[in-house]
């Protein structure tokens, strides 16, 4: 019996690079947790428009409606307008697949630089809980007069009670589960937008309240992005709109260390969620063998946690805290000290030898204090899985 089917869509650039490694690493932490599953793939992104001009048929939408999660790699292709794929695959997805939670880890591991002065992984570890399928996002708006001396473009942001409430109640929920600092932070804009940010501040306070165990702060995002900076270390978890939060994740990113780094879940929490690396197709990149593949397997490592599998997302996860603290020289492609499928390989071996069951441990653990040897590869998962 097969736990989980997991749709694969390694899209465009360096993606399929990234969602290789990713795959490898999930294969080791199911073989070492005994998870099972299997995984189908989609051929989807730039290619495949530019060749056939197809984006994303309803036919393979429907089918990812029934798989248990998806794992992305990055969409987005040189030759294809901007747009096209980002609205016609990512947020198409994101929107009918109703992933109403985008949630974005922001961690700095032991080993990992970030620009902050003075800041180290004891101050920076925070979640922010993004919305994910209304705001200005949600495409509503248009053009009168296009082309014309007088044209008008209008860009409305959609906000509704249901949207903001689902969110701000799935972000309590996380917070109080996490039981880090227990405090959740609303990043709004109320001084200025004040429609959508008035209903977004009357739903925060209306749901705190069935949270009394959590301290509730609010910050507008403008200052939200001068604090993450300056004192990272205030956050626990913080929930916000579409837009905003998709400009301080990318902040969020810098600030543990990079886009090899930083993952998203992209969560509906009563259906098909989709996991990725947040730091797009880097197409500068691709084929080099060059590129941080941390973020794409930090991303298996949520997909497992969302699966139910705590347990091997916990394998991933200690395996790419040893290679940031002991193997990485940095987090940016080419400048790793190891190629993408090095680093995939070390994860691998990582996983393998913190997996194994009690009485073989002896002989792992002795492996494991030889610290950061060459890599191995007697530790191939026992089968590849297409
Ligand atoms: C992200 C990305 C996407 C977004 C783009 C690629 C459409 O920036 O996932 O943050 O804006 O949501
Ligand atoms: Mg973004």
């Amino acid at each position: 019996m097969k736990e989980a089917k997991i749709g694969v869509i390694p899209g465009d650039g360096t993606g399929p690079e990234v969602v290789r490694e990713g795959l490898k690493v999930l294969a080791a932490a199911a073989d070492s947790v005994g998870f099972k599953y299997e995984t189908v793939e989609y051929d989807i992104g730039g290619d495949r428009y530019l060749a056939t001009g197809e984006v994303l048929p309803d036919s393979v939408l429907e089918e990812l409606k029934a798989l248990d999660a998806v794992f992305l790699g990055a969409i987005g292709h040189p030759d294809v307008a901007p747009g096209v794929l980002e609205k016609g695959i990512l947020l198409r997805i994101r929107f009918e697949l109703d992933q109403y939670i985008n949630l974005r880890p922001v961690k700095l591991y032991e080993g990992v630089e970030t620009p902050l002065a003075n800041k180290g992984p004891e101050d920076i570890d925070f979640v922010v809980v993004r919305e994910n399928t209304e705001g200005l996002y949600a495409g509503a708006g248009g053009f009168l007069k296009k082309g014309m001396p007088d044209e008008v473009a209008i860009q409305e942001s959609i906000n509704t009670r249901r949207g903001a409430e689902r969110c701000i109640r799935f972000a309590f929920e996380y917070c109080r589960a996490r039981d880090k600092g227990r405090k959740l932070t609303l990043c709004g804009k109320t001084n200025v937008l004040t429609f959508a940010w008035d209903l977004w501040d009357r739903t925060f306070n209306e749901v705190a309240r069935d949270y009394p165990d959590i301290q509730t702060d609010y910050a507008h995002v403008d200052a939200i992005c001068m604090w993450m900076v300056k004192n990272p270390e205030w956050f626990d978890v913080i929930v916000t709109d579409n837009m905003f939060g998709d400009i301080i994740t990318d902040l969020g990113a810098m600030v543990q260390g990079g886009m090899g780094i930083a993952a998203g879940g992209n969560l509906n929490p009563e259906g098909v969620s989709m996991f990725e690396p947040i730091g797009g197709s880097a197409p500068k990149y691709t084929g080099k063998n060059m590129i941080n593949p941390l973020a794409a397997i930090a991303a298996v490592q949520m997909m497992l946690e969302q699966l139910g599998r705590a347990d091997g997302g916990s394998l991933v996860e200690q395996a790419i805290m040893r290679a940031c603290a002991h193997d990485l020289e940095s987090m940016n492609a080419g400048r790793m000290g190891l190629s993408t499928s090095e680093v995939g390989d070390l994860i691998v071996r990582y996983v393998l030898e913190s997996g194994v069951q009690p009485d073989e441990k002896h002989t792992a653990s002795k492996a494991a204090a030889n610290g950061p040897g060459p890599l191995a590869t007697e530790h191939k998962p026992e089968k590849e899985r297409s």
